[in-house]
């Protein structure tokens, strides 16, 4: 395996995500543990698109708990249907959110986050994790990061 990621630094969102999939997919396919993945998949998207936050939040008993994440510390444990995060897990489907002091309940654990998406993890049919990531620029993120995060996710859901 490649020690360093390729990312094309003057490619559009969409040709680094294209560029970048197919590597995390292959450095997952190589590691059965969660975590090492969850860590490899944050430090990537972190490395690629310079998000100010990117992380995951997993599903433990009746909270979701702070998981592998590249940027500043983050809140650890937040409520079902709490915040962005919270609600993305009671409701099963991504949240894009584009100004998050208009989304109401939003959990700022830092008040350079700006926006936000936050993609679920689903096994069996449930909401296992979600991966959140924050921008601190408003209005961050659109259809091509939904298109593209969710396929990566499933990547992931095939191998739990
Ligand atoms: N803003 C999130 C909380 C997690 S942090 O941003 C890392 C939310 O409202 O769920």
């Amino acid at each position: 395996m490649s020690e360093s990621l390729f990312v094309p630094r003057e490619a559009s969102k969409e040709e680094k995500y294209t560029t970048i999939i197919p590597q995390i997919e292959a450095l997952i396919s190589g590691e059965e543990d969660l975590v090492a993945n969850l860590a490899n998949i944050s430090a990537a998207l972190k490395e690629a698109f310079d998000f100010f936050w990117v992380g995951f939040y997993l599903v433990k008993v009746r909270e979701l708990v702070l998981g592998p994440f590249q940027g500043p510390i983050a809140c650890t444990r937040i409520g079902y249907g709490k915040g962005v995060c919270g609600t993305v897990w009671k409701e099963g489907h991504t949240l894009i959110v584009p100004d998050v002091e208009a989304f109401p309940g939003h959990i700022a654990c830092n008040s350079a986050s700006k926006s936000e998406i936050v993609v679920p993890v689903i096994k069996d049919g449930e909401v296992i994790m979600v991966l959140d990531i924050d921008s601190d620029r408003l209005d961050d993120f659109d259809q091509t990061d939904r298109q593209y995060l969710e396929q990566l996710i499933h990547s992931l859901e095939a191998k739990l």
